[in-house]
């Protein structure tokens, strides 16, 4: 099996290149990357062979026709949710994705991409997958856009399985390159290790569909071996509040400090995410599973061991 990995040395594409390494020893396994935001260090583990070069780029594309992919998990995208360029947005998330497809279609590649809650934008929680689709910012849109995209190729080519994955927030290790894109878990935590207060929006109570990464390992892997189209969300069916996700890190981390709050500058924020989970458990059989109380816990632990936090900007 040879399959492809596209923004594999960012967050969740590394952790999916590495547990596929270890599950599937048999594999040829590629990443994709043109390092603008992941970091080679999320790859000092990986083995298999990497493709540096942009799926923006006409030779980039040229290249991975190549290969006769068997399988490609498309994670490379402008992540950048404050990002206002919607040129360079719809190009780098959308357009690419046009091209990505066609080198599936001609390799007979199922593919498995990463789409977002982003799509739902502020609409009534839980989020169903064909419901409220009402975009805050343009990187939501462009993840709607991608997922009407793969609805259409579907269409039109029955034979080549395409899986939309709408995370949530996701954490967990590997995340420190994304700044101030990085999850919220990170930031907190990072923020009482260095001895500051933790810092929230008013008043911390805003909820979000916190989901593990190793669970959004899980679902692409599920995917993969579901070989079925569609769309679906991964996310627990949980919300949580900025607030709880605090108190748990205080625990993990036996300190006891009081939250500084302040204004929330955006207008277009996710107040109250809830992924519905109808869709992810009747094409994965599957849903993710790792609720705060063990993920926070596991992560903290990993922070403390990997990560220099006075490197950190938080
Ligand atoms: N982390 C989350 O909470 C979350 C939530 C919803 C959706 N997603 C989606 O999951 C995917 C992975 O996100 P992540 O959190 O791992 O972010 P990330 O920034 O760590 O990973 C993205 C990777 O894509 C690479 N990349 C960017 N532009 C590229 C290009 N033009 N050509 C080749 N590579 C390029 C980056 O260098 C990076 O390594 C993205 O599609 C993102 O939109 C993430």
């Amino acid at each position: 099996m040879r399959v492809l990995v596209t923004g594999g040395a960012g967050f969740i594409g590394s952790n999916l290149a590495l547990e596929l390494q270890k599950r599937f020893p048999d594999w040829e396994i590629f990443v994709l990357d043109d390092f603008s935001s992941g970091h080679f260090k999320n790859l000092i583990d990986f083995e298999g062979e990497i493709i540096t070069g942009s799926i923006t780029e006409p030779e980039t594309i040229e290249k991975l026709r190549k290969y006769g992919f068997n399988a490609i998990f498309h994670q490379a995208a402008n992540v950048d949710t404050t990002d206002m360029n919607q040129r360079r947005m719809m190009e780098v998330n959308c357009e690419a994705f046009k091209d990505i497809l066609r080198v599936a279609k001609e390799a007979r590649a199922n593919v498995i991409y990463a789409s977002s809650g982003a799509v739902y934008g502020n609409t009534k929680p839980p989020m169903k997958v064909n419901e409220g689709l009402k975009p805050e910012n343009v990187y939501g849109f462009s993840k709607l856009a991608m997922d009407r995209v793969a609805y259409r190729f579907v269409k039109e080519n029955p034979t080549v399985p395409v899986l939309g994955l709408r995370y949530f927030n996701v954490y967990g290790p590997r995340e420190t390159h994304k700044g101030k894109m990085a999850s919220m878990v990170l930031q907190l935590t990072v923020q009482i290790l260095k001895g500051k207060r933790p810092r929230l929006f008013k008043w911390g109570e805003q909820k979000r569909d916190f989901v593990y990464v190793m669970d959004c390992v899980e679902a692409n892997i599920r995917g993969f071996f579901a070989e079925k189209s569609g769309v679906v969300n991964v996310g627990t069916g949980r919300a949580r509040s900025f607030n709880e996700v605090v108190e748990i890190i205080k625990k993990t981390l036996g300190v006891e400090v009081e939250t500084e709050y302040f204004d929330n500058p955006y207008d277009f924020y996710q107040n109250y995410t809830e992924a519905d989970l109808t869709e992810t458990k009747e094409i994965l059989g599957w849903y993710p599973q790792t609720q705060i109380e063990e993920g926070i816990p596991a992560y903290v632990k990993w922070i403390k061991e990997n990560v220099n936090v006075n490197k950190l900007p938080y």
